[in-house]
């Protein structure tokens, strides 16, 4: 039995997971031997609210006994973001040394790109994020607050060993795929002592993957490329803040921040990896029941993956491009109507053969 921790969190978070949790259900009754056991956790703003903390401290050790975390999202408007961040995902992520954030990036079939005259094989790339140093290493200060010289200083640290196992992770994928190419950005020009680190070593490392061909962008000329020459992208790694933004314009640019995905990886498998769609709490629409829930089901399906269970993660895929192309059942920022639960039931449906 697959002992899955759901941590819905905040905001549509809880509605995106919830529906997620059901779809898992259901595909655990068709595919044989997929035993899953769900156990929810309260934590969030609301377990904030009332302990003062976003999840007990004990709480990370709670998770190891778990074989894999699916997460909705952290955030309410009430309270200072950078409180509901540390308190509970960078919390997890770092306590659970998932260092590598893998982020796949497609043109699912029916959904079209803001982008003109790109066809679905356009846009099928590999965004790996440095999940545990880099600019969220969390190490700064603040002084003479409220005084005219209120100063304020954030370090990005990057260490070798930091470095190092994240462009290996990297190199591992983009030598996984069929294009076998890696593109690292950094921002060399101007951050004159990590990023030549990351491009030092990538050098050395790209040694003992000669079978994949590799390039190198400034972050800002990789956002231009991402717009103007999708098609000459495959696998992409960056540091921690350089991959979340430029995972955040990727998801835009193949349909929607409400379809991407994202697994939170402890490659070394010491602890278990966490799963959810990227796009946080959405104040804007929580609580109508209209979030779409493509990017949380997307998550399910690098979680399936995660523990092995490929068969029924296909199955889960198959399901979403379906739901997607058929475009019979969508949600608002996909074009369609539909609220969350009606999609929900759209994709039972089809995974349990109802809708073929
Ligand atoms: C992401 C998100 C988070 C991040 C936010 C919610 C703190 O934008 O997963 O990309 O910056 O890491
Ligand atoms: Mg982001």
């Amino acid at each position: 039995m697959y002992k899955i921790a759901v941590i819905p969190g905040d905001g549509i978070g809880t509605e995106v997971i919830n529906s997620g949790v059901e779809v898992l259900q259901a595909l655990s009754k068709i595919v044989p031997n997929l035993p899953i056991g769900f156990n929810h956790f309260d934590w969030g703003a609301k377990y904030y609210k009332e302990n003062g903390v976003m999840m007990p401290d004990e709480g990370v050790d709670e998770l190891k006994d778990y074989n894999a975390i699916y997460f909705g999202s952290a955030g309410v408007p009430d309270i200072p973001d950078h409180i509901t961040l540390w308190g509970l995902r960078l919390k997890i992520c770092q306590g659970l040394d998932q260092y590598a954030n893998l982020r796949p990036v497609k043109l699912l079939p029916g959904i079209s790109s803001p982008l003109k005259n790109v066809e679905e094989k356009d846009i099928d790339w590999s965004f790996i994020r440095e999940n545990s140093e880099g600019e969220y290493s969390g190490i700064g200060g603040r002084s003479h607050r409220g005084y005219s010289n209120d100063t304020a200083m954030d370090i990005t640290l990057f260490t070798k060993q930091g470095v190092e196992r994240i462009q290996k992770f990297a190199f591992e994928i983009a030598r996984s795929r069929p294009r076998k190419l890696l593109t690292l950005v950094t921002k060399s020009n101007a951050q004159k002592h990590g990023m030549i680190m990351w491009d030092e070593i990538f050098k050395e490392i790209s040694e003992d993957y000669r079978d994949v061909n590799t390039d190198k962008m400034l972050v800002d000329a990789m956002t231009t490329r991402m717009v103007l020459d999708p098609k000459s992208i495959d696998t992409v790694v960056a540091s921690n803040l350089h991959a979340d933004i430029l995972t955040d314009l990727a998801a835009s640019l193949s349909g929607s921040m409400g379809i991407a995905p994202t697994a939170n990886l402890d490659p070394d498998k010491r602890h278990p990896s966490m799963f959810e769609p990227i796009h946080g709490s959405a104040f804007d629409i929580m609580g109508k029941g209209i979030a779409n829930p493509i990017g949380s089901y997307w998550s399910a399906v690098m979680m399936l993956e995660n523990l092995g269970e490929l068969q029924a993660a296909q199955k889960l895929m198959f399901a979403i491009e379906k739901l997607t192309k058929d475009k019979k059942v969508l949600p608002k920022d996909l074009g369609g109507t539909n609220t969350t639960k009606q999609i929900t039931k759209a994709m039972i449906d089809i995974i349990s053969g109802k809708n073929n």
